[in-house]
């Protein structure tokens, strides 16, 4: 992909995030991933993280009935959207989520770390950040729920995806059409929620 094209792929989302009134543009990548695989359940409870500026629970709230949004920064309110400012590697983070959901249908996280430029150290750090997901997962996830996760591609990637097919019945890397074609990010697509004793 040209830089040429990519510039007018991101101007291209930013315009519709305008016009649609989300926040971020990557409420399309969300949008475009529930397309394919049907990630968000209709009246359900979803867990979102990393979640300001608040695109992805924008989404997540025209089809769920509750979201638990969490993030580092401030967000600010959206209607069915109960925000959590705090980190989700902290186990005080998920006593926070306790206090407002016992069980989720889905978990949702675009959380991405602070770009250092050295990319061994921002993939370490988003498979860290990855691997917090997932324990948040199945901390709250109910039998057959789904799983999204975005993740850097790179060295610990094929441990974490093994991590994940030991307790979905259907997982996949996908790469939406709104992330950029040069971005190493990919999004886990994790279905079928197993709990394993
Ligand atoms: C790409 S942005 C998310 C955009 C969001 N999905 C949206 O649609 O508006 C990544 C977010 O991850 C958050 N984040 C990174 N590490 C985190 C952590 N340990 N705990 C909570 N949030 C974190 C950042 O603060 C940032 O807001």
């Amino acid at each position: 992909m040209t830089r040429w094209y990519a510039e007018r792929k991101r101007d291209y989302y930013y315009k519709e995030a305008k016009k649609h009134g989300y926040r971020a543009r990557s409420a399309f990548k969300l949008l475009q991933i529930h397309r394919r695989y049907n990630i968000l359940k209709k009246n359900g409870i979803v867990i979102d993280l990393g979640a300001s500026p608040g695109g992805w629970s924008q989404v997540a709230s025209k089809f769920a009935s509750k979201v638990i949004a969490v993030d580092l920064q401030p967000m600010q309110p959206i209607e069915n959207v109960i925000f959590i400012q705090g980190d989700i590697t902290e186990d005080s983070t998920i006593e926070k989520i306790k206090e407002h959901v016992e069980e989720a249908d889905a978990v949702i996280s675009d959380a991405s770390p602070n770009i250092s430029g050295n990319y061994t150290l921002d993939q370490a750090r988003s498979i860290w950040i990855c691997q917090h997901a997932l324990k948040i997962a199945k901390e709250f996830l109910r039998e057959g729920g789904n799983f999204v996760c975005k993740v850097f591609e790179g060295e610990d990637y094929p441990e974490f995806l093994k991590d994940v097919k030991r307790c979905f019945r259907m997982v996949k890397s996908h790469a939406p059409q709104a992330s950029r074609k040069k971005s190493s990010e990919i999004y886990v697509v994790a279905k079928g929620y197993t709990k394993i004793f």
